[in-house]
């Protein structure tokens, strides 16, 4: 057993404990009062069934919103709609009750026990008794998994000892010696989307977010496992982080259609490029960090001035219907970028133009158009030294090449389903590959072998007393 998982058990002897000693109170107080009305356990289901459909805050029309009990105490319109103690003068139970009831609106009226239930509650003090989310993932209290999540991410350190994989709110870190879970870096983030260090490994940055919610950007001190800073951006997860080369600036992709680029020191945003016309997967910057490179699901390959934010080239002809790019990755040294996606075919492009455009709009900064893959190409990762990449693609295969000559030197099944991320080992010899189902497979490159394969987080068995919190898959 590793010190993090002890550490989990420690909390839930605590959280036993308390439930075993505490609970005979609790209910011997609830007795003694004659059982006490509970908001959280018995109106707010009524709430959500027969009034949040039209009480809530993205209703235009609605005044009153019954989300949160703050908002419910607040009232609408014509002021409270609750006077605790007073059920009588409150304006709630006016509206649910009496013969033919105003509220809900046009709907089945509650039942005369949940009118009471309302009465009671609003005669007893109208109390809140919402326990506190179970939302502080403090240190030991880590997620926990009753099914494998789907790995969207992985990376190798530069030093090669720490393998990063993408969890649910968090980032695992296993030691590449003996591949032990060493640390769990939980964040508020839900959705972990990509993970890249810093080339002198000093930080490891993961963009992610929580769906609909907000996009972050984390930054994690290597040597202690402490988080710097978590910068927030966008009303959506975001994608493809990359730093500039000083590690001054980040740039990631966003739903919204734009790539913005957040200065590290002071969280500002420098730039938010919007010439995109779909989502943005991918990021890179030019190997000096004067450009940086976009790419998404509109096809298009877009160079960008980083100090003026404005746009300068496309480096792809994205008329060619060459279909939605999901990922791209720069060659470590050369200002070159790999684009694949859609129609699973690799494609490497000189960052800066050389040749004039001509009219036919030909695909001037091709250097090479690999092999196609068997499925549409959703992960990339060159070699540190820059002589081989590999893809990682639907269906769940994933392969290395030469990138000089484009020849193929392995094919292996990185996933049951789908590789979404493959990344080298820094002496080039281990290729890891993460997926649809959660588990992480490391390959010789040179022979294809299968080294090892494990599941990227522990799993707890259903059923388990501690909150199982069920993972779903990327988009
Ligand atoms: C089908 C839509 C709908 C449903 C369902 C509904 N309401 Fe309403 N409610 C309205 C509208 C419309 C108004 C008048 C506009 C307003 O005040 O927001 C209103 C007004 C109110 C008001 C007065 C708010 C104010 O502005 O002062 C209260 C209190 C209220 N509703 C309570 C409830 C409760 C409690 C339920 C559930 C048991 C409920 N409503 C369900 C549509 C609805």
């Amino acid at each position: 057993m590793n010190k993090s998982r002890s550490r989990f058990m420690i909390h839930l002897a605590v959280y036993l404990f308390c439930f075993v000693v505490w609970s005979p109170f609790v209910t011997a107080d609830n007795h003694a009062s004659g059982s006490a009305v509970s908001y959280h356990a018995q109106i707010v289901p009524i709430l959500k069934r027969s009034c949040q459909g039209c009480h809530h805050p993205g209703d235009p029309n609605g005044d009153l919103i019954v989300t949160t009990y703050a908002h419910l105490k607040r009232g609408g319109m014509a002021g409270e709609a609750i006077i605790p103690g007073k059920p009588d003068e409150s304006l709630i139970i006016k509206l649910i009750s009496g013969d033919e009831p105003a509220m809900p609106q046009n709907m089945e009226p509650l039942s005369a026990e949940e009118v009471e239930l309302f009465r009671r509650w609003i005669l007893e003090g109208a109390n809140d008794d919402t326990p506190d989310e179970v939302d502080d993932m403090a240190e030991g209290n880590y997620p926990t998994y009753t099914v494998p999540p789907v790995v969207s991410a992985i990376a190798y350190s530069p030093d090669g000892s720490t393998l990063a994989i993408s969890g649910f709110r968090e980032v695992l870190l296993y030691d590449t010696t003996n591949f032990e879970l060493k640390a769990r870096l939980v964040g508020k983030a839900h959705r972990i989307e990509s993970l890249t260090y810093t080339t002198d490994g000093k930080i490891l940055g993961v963009a992610g977010g929580s769906p609909a919610q907000f996009g972050e950007i984390q930054l994690w001190d290597t040597a202690t496992n402490t988080l710097i800073k978590a910068m927030r951006s966008s009303y959506d997860t975001v994608y493809g982080l990359s730093f500039s080369p000083d590690a001054s600036r980040v740039a990631f992709g966003c739903s919204d259609q734009t790539v913005r680029v957040l200065s590290v020191a002071d969280e500002k945003e420098l730039i938010k490029f919007d010439n995109h016309s779909d989502w943005v997967f991918g990021t890179i910057f030019s190997t000096d960090g004067s450009h940086f490179v976009s790419a998404g699901r509109d096809t298009a390959l877009k160079l960008v001035e980083v100090s003026t934010g404005s746009f300068v080239d496309d480096i792809n002809s994205s008329n060619k219907g060459y279909g939605e790019i999901n990922t791209i990755a720069r060659h470590p040294t050369e200002d070159q970028v790999l684009s694949g996606g859609e129609d699973r075919i690799p494609r490497l492009y000189k960052i800066f133009r050389e040749i004039q455009r001509d009219v036919g709009n030909t695909d001037f900064n091709l250097i090479q158009a690999y092999e196609a893959q068997s499925g549409s190409i959703e992960g990339y990762a060159f070699s540190a030294d820059g002589s081989q990449f590999a893809t990682g693609c639907a269906g769940g295969e994933a392969r290395v090449y030469n990138v000089e000559d484009g020849k193929r030197l392995a094919s292996v099944q990185g996933d049951a389903v789908g590789v979404f991320a493959v990344s080298f080992h820094p002496h080039g010899k281990q290729l890891a590959t993460g997926g649809f189902d959660g588990k992480i497979r490391v390959f010789d490159t040179a022979s294809g072998k299968l080294l090892n394969a494990f599941m990227s987080v522990p799993i707890e068995p259903a059923g388990s007393e501690d909150v199982a919190l069920v993972v779903t898959g990327m988009t």
